[in-house]
């Protein structure tokens, strides 16, 4: 039986293993998928051991995304962008490490909001953490032309744009409405909304119709972000579809079958953050 699982600290909130559950289950494949709660201090002998504990691999959560960056023999393109790693699988021997991010929240803005780059126009990122830095990377291997970069504090922004190059724009936070009117998207990679909390304080009112807002927060599935913006006619884009796909390389990589994102997988997610019965 192959065996892969999630590790965090704390790691009982990660919804993973429902999704990974899901697809074993429905592919009929003699594997396990489970929750390890790890402690900073024990993270790189847990991951220097993960075949000897009998693990194909793993997915990585808060707080040791980084630690997983470090540990790993091989990075792909976007972990070493974000210089952080979500997905680890063993090859040949060798520790392999990628970021998904990227992956899962680009195929579904493409899924979710066909044409959302058919216009010249920027695309507005609020916030420069590790999520940010992983969309970004997105958008500029899409061939973005222009990002505008927004986040309270100044100074990590322009520490992501450093990184990436020109054609990342570094704005005030307190601009991000009124220099997003053009924008082509506009995404959220901040906590801001989370469970409700905090609001992001954007009138869409002014937008171009063509702008897709989405967001990376998923509870509550429709932030005030997005409600604010389908309340002004603009197409959204939920932060639901970028964990599911996200989770597509790791179990493809772990169990050998790329899973499907379907409805009633969605619907299982659904029902968990809604606490409603699907
Ligand atoms: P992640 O790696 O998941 O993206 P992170 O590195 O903790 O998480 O980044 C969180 C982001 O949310 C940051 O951009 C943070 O802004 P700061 O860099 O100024 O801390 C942003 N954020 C969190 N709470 C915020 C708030 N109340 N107002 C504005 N930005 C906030």
């Amino acid at each position: 039986m192959k065996r892969a699982c999630v590790i965090g600290w704390p790691v009982e909130h990660s919804r993973s293993p429902l999704i990974h559950g899901y697809w074993l289950r429905k592919y009929g494949i003699d594997g396990a998928y489970s929750k390890q709660a790890v402690r900073p201090a024990a993270v790189m002998d847990f991951l220097k051991s993960l075949a000897a504990n009998g693990f194909v691999g793993c997915n990585v959560t808060v707080p040791h995304k980084e630690a997983a960056f470090e540990a790993a023999d091989e990075k792909d393109d976007s972990a070493r962008a974000v210089s952080a790693a979500n997905t680890l699988w063993l090859a040949d021997g060798k520790l392999c490490a990628a970021n998904t991010d990227t992956y899962g929240y680009m195929t579904y803005l493409g899924l979710a909001a066909p044409g959302w780059d058919a216009r010249a126009a920027p695309v507005s990122i609020l916030g420069a953490g590790g999520a940010a830095r992983a969309i970004a990377y997105g958008f500029l291997k899409a061939g973005v032309d222009e990002i505008l970069l927004f986040n309270r504090t100044r100074a990590r922004a322009e520490a992501l744009a450093a990184q990436f190059g020109s054609r990342i724009k570094v704005l005030d936070w307190n601009e991000r409405q009124a220099r997003s009117r053009e924008a082509a998207v506009l995404v959220n990679t901040t906590s801001i909304g989370m469970n409700g909390e905090g609001s992001l304080d954007i009138d869409f009112t002014g937008f171009n119709p063509a702008c897709v807002v989405s967001d990376i927060v998923y509870v509550p599935l429709q932030t005030e972000l997005l409600a604010r913006a389908r309340g002004c006619g603009l197409r959204t884009v939920d932060g639901l579809g970028m964990l599911l796909h996200q989770a597509v390389p790791g179990f493809e990589k772990w169990f050998g079958v790329r899973p499907h994102v379907t409805e009633e997988l969605r619907n299982i997610l659904v029902a968990d953050i809604t606490g409603r019965p699907c």
